[in-house]
């Protein structure tokens, strides 16, 4: 696990941005998986201007979402399909057919859960997967406690990640229960893992993923067993890692031949 620091969200940004256009630039067919959440906007907007700058193209790329609610219509402004398109899809030209996000609203869930990992298997695999950290440790919605091995499947929000997100939502009330997640088993097939963590109220599960033990209870520490993960930080959210000093010092004397960004 690579543990990069840098002062402000916007810098964070821009290194995910270059490792993800540095992606897609070597191999334009790749499988890029994609976050929501208020985390990677920065990302997003960024990859966004690269294309308008006409540096980078999306048209041989094919992406698929972490999550969906599960009972919200594409076009509800909280919905991961509403969110994608404004500030991804409508913005770069990925071609529509590439474009996978689970169906909040399918009629048999697990023959779609099912579905999507045989359709990430197919195209080949996530070649580089985008991640936020919830403020409890969960990827994607993989709530703490879920499987470690867990596939695309149906999870139950807690009310911590409910309330978190009400912000999206007219009121409290109306986040739903129920969600569609790949699993953690999928997300660690992925061949890179990009988490991005903004802020101090990140602080506290960024410690626990990076830094404690590996459990169920905190999914984001699974990625210690990833053979390729980088977690990119804000001073907020590495505020109470006791290796900070240690990180930066790491990334700001990288050998030459090792500073790929
Ligand atoms: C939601 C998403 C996660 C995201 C998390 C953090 O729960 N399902 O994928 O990482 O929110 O959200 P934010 O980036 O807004 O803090």
């Amino acid at each position: 696990m690579e543990v990069i620091i840098l002062p402000t969200a916007e810098e964070a940004s821009e290194v995910a941005a270059r490792l993800v256009a540095r992606q897609v630039r070597e191999k334009p067919q790749s499988v890029l998986g994609l976050a929501t959440g208020s985390t990677p906007c920065k990302l997003y907007d960024l990859l966004a201007r690269m294309h308008r700058d006409g540096d980078l193209d999306f048209s041989k790329t094919t992406s698929f979402n972490l999550d969906e609610y599960v009972g919200l219509d594409p076009v509800h402004p909280a919905s991961y399909h509403h969110f994608m398109e404004k500030n991804l899809f409508s913005l770069i030209n990925i071609p529509q057919g590439h474009i996978h996000i689970p169906d909040g609203l399918a009629a048999d869930v697990p023959a779609h859960c099912t579905a999507y990992e045989k359709a990430i298997r197919e195209a080949g695999g996530i070649d580089l997967q985008i991640l936020g950290l919830g403020s409890d440790g969960h990827l994607g919605f993989n709530e703490p406690g879920s499987s470690l091995a867990s596939r695309t499947r149906i999870k139950t929000l807690t009310e911590r990640t409910r309330s978190d997100n009400a912000r999206f939502f007219a009121d409290c009330g109306e986040v739903p229960h129920h969600v569609i997640t790949m699993g953690l088993g999928t997300i660690m097939e992925s061949r890179m893992c990009l988490l991005l963590a903004f802020g101090e109220g990140k602080a506290h599960a960024v410690a626990q993923s990076v830094e404690g033990p590996v459990t169920a209870s905190v999914p984001g520490s699974l990625l210690q067993f990833h053979p390729h993960a980088k977690v990119l930080l804000d001073a907020g959210a590495a505020s109470l890692l006791a290796r900070a000093d240690y990180y930066r010092w790491v990334y700001k004397n990288k050998p030459e031949w090792q500073t790929d960004l």
